[in-house]
């Protein structure tokens, strides 16, 4: 059995995904890379999202309590990577993407990003030096060539994951298997 040592509480959470967040603050689109994102319900379809409260993009949010959510793919590493490096508070971040809206408005969408959604917020909670924002997906939109079989297909999406304390961005791998279904193998009764 592996040893066990104990590291930093906050090299927990690993590896997570790399979404772009797109609000507008001031007139002009924004957009900041975004880990900490995960679906919190079905119906009605909720994510949420955490961001820094000191973040220019947390003033949009509260602006217009609408944004964008942009899965990041590996042809766009280096513009996303960009957009972390810099604030919307110091340079304009707007030119960066092509920007589309839809129903919401003020939610700046990326066109080079495969999937795109708008989302509303519903809640904000303040956990201290972030929010937890937590937004209903108001629309969805995918690049027609990224569907398989009508679904969205990984490897034409070709999304990549962040790690942490490390600071690297990594593709996604190969293969495993099939979700709530390799581990029927374990069951003990056959319902
Ligand atoms: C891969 C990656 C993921 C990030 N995830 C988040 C996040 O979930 N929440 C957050 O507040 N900042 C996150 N950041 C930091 C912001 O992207 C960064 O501070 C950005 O410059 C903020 O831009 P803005 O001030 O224009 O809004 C992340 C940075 C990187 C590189």
């Amino acid at each position: 059995m592996a040893k066990k040592i104990q590291i930093n509480n906050h090299d927990f959470a690993y590896p997570t995904p790399v979404f772009i967040v797109g609000v507008n603050v001031d007139n002009k689109a924004n957009f900041m890379p975004a880990s900490w994102v995960t679906r919190v319900n079905v119906k009605p379809n909720i994510m949420a999202v955490s961001i820094n409260t000191n973040r220019h993009s947390y003033k949009g949010i509260l602006e217009h309590k609408v944004f964008s959510l942009n899965l990041a793919s590996t042809n766009l590493v280096t513009e996303t990577d960009y957009c972390a490096i810099v604030s919307g508070k110091k340079e304009d971040k707007s030119g960066v993407f092509n920007s589309f809206y839809g129903e919401l408005e003020q939610a700046p969408m990326i066109e080079e990003s495969p999937i795109c959604a708008e989302c509303k917020v519903t809640t904000t909670v303040d956990l201290d030096d972030h929010a937890l924002v937590v937004a209903e997906v108001i629309n969805t939109y995918i690049d027609e060539e990224c569907l398989t079989d009508n679904k969205p297909d990984i490897n034409k999406i070709k999304p990549f994951v962040f790690t942490m304390p490390d600071n690297n961005y990594w593709v996604t791998g190969e293969y495993l298997a099939p979700a709530w279904n390799i581990g029927k193998k374990l069951k003990k009764s056959q319902s």
